[in-house]
């Protein structure tokens, strides 16, 4: 996601090995089980989503219900968006935070100093539905995966309510998701042979809203995740979606559910194409831990309740080279 919504957290990958070799696997949910699921065989599934939350922070979902036909015609539009004259994508290029439409590109550096390298182009689709005007059918695509994505996360996010043990329309209510902020990012990471000494196309940071949900096409690996301690590389099913949790989920879990750090590393020969949508409240809403999770663990919240835009404002404008989260912690 846009550095702009996420919480800078580089510090921790100067700690953390790099270990591909390790074979430790990503959970799997299947999606069309827990909708599907009667009520004996929900409380199993639930839990299982919840365990990959605890222990991970993400999981592939398969079964999800999203034609492959759209996810392809979603891949090409963002695609040709990049493929665009910069001429024509100008009107779009690096305005503010929250505008609804904002595209960057080319090198960027960390407070750290760290470089790295993607473009992207991140279009706020719902409650109000944004669109560049080219590609000729964009919006129209675009309409139609970010339903079908919302719908994803929505799901997923009553069932992660459940397994924190809050009422089945806990997530639902408390976050007004049927008028939440959904975004949706497209990101083109360019091949950097050695010898540009370029290996980052985004670095180590998690994502602001409550869960992102992230598609990539083809079989160029780059995105990794932290797990105890270590980087570990996303191997994508074909055909699933990769979930996992952000900075808004940490807080409304009270930290029982930590956002998960990840970064993405550019591939030597090819050029990297991903999707994201992530899912957050109304941003004027209130985000703060569920009262039943204060209660659980301790008389005081680990976190004290703050207005989404507010800490999307803090993310970005950021001074203190230490995660929001980390901040805001009590
Ligand atoms: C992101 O962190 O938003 C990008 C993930 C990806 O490109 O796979
Ligand atoms: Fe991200």
């Amino acid at each position: 996601m846009a550095a702009s919504l996420s919480s800078s957290v580089t510090h921790i990958s100067a700690y953390a090995a790099i270990d591909a070799i390790i074979k430790e696997e990503i959970p799997v949910i299947d999606l069309s089980i827990l909708r599907n699921a009667t009520p004996n065989q929900r409380p199993q599934l639930i839990q299982e989503i919840g365990q990959a939350c605890k222990e991970w922070g993400c999981f592939s979902l398969i079964n999800h219900g999203v034609p492959e036909s759209l996810r392809t015609l979603m891949m090409e539009a963002f695609t040709e968006f990049f493929d665009l004259s910069e001429e024509e994508r100008r009107e779009y290029l690096g305005k503010r935070i929250l505008d609804p439409i904002r595209h960057e590109m080319g090198i960027s550096t960390t407070a750290e100093g760290e470089k790295y390298s993607r473009d992207f182009v991140r279009i706020f689709v719902h409650p109000a539905m944004h669109s560049p005007s080219k590609p000729q059918h964009f919006r129209a695509i675009l309409e139609e995966y970010a339903r079908q994505t919302r719908e994803i996360a929505n799901d997923l996010l009553t069932a992660i309510g459940e397994s924190l043990g809050l009422d089945e329309s806990y997530m639902e209510k408390a976050l007004d998701l049927a008028n939440g902020h959904q975004i949706l990012v497209g990101n083109r990471y360019p091949p950097s042979p050695q010898a540009h000494q370029l290996a980052l196309g985004l670095s180590a940071h998690s994502d602001t809203p409550l869960l992102s949900v992230v598609m990539q096409k083809g079989s160029i690996h780059g995105l990794q995740v932290m797990h105890n301690g270590r980087w570990i590389p996303v191997q994508l099913i074909p055909g699933s979606f990769f979930i996992h949790t952000g900075d808004l989920l940490e807080i409304v879990s009270n930290g029982k559910y930590k956002s998960l750090l990840h970064r993405v590393m550019l591939d030597e020969r090819s050029t990297r194409i991903s999707v994201v949508t992530a899912m957050g409240p109304p941003v004027e809403n209130i985000v703060a831990p569920a009262p039943k999770l204060v209660e659980i663990v301790s008389k005081n919240s680990v976190f004290p309740s703050i207005k989404y835009v507010d800490y999307v404002e803090l993310v970005k404008y950021n001074p203190f080279g230490k995660s929001v989260l980390d901040l805001l912690r009590i």
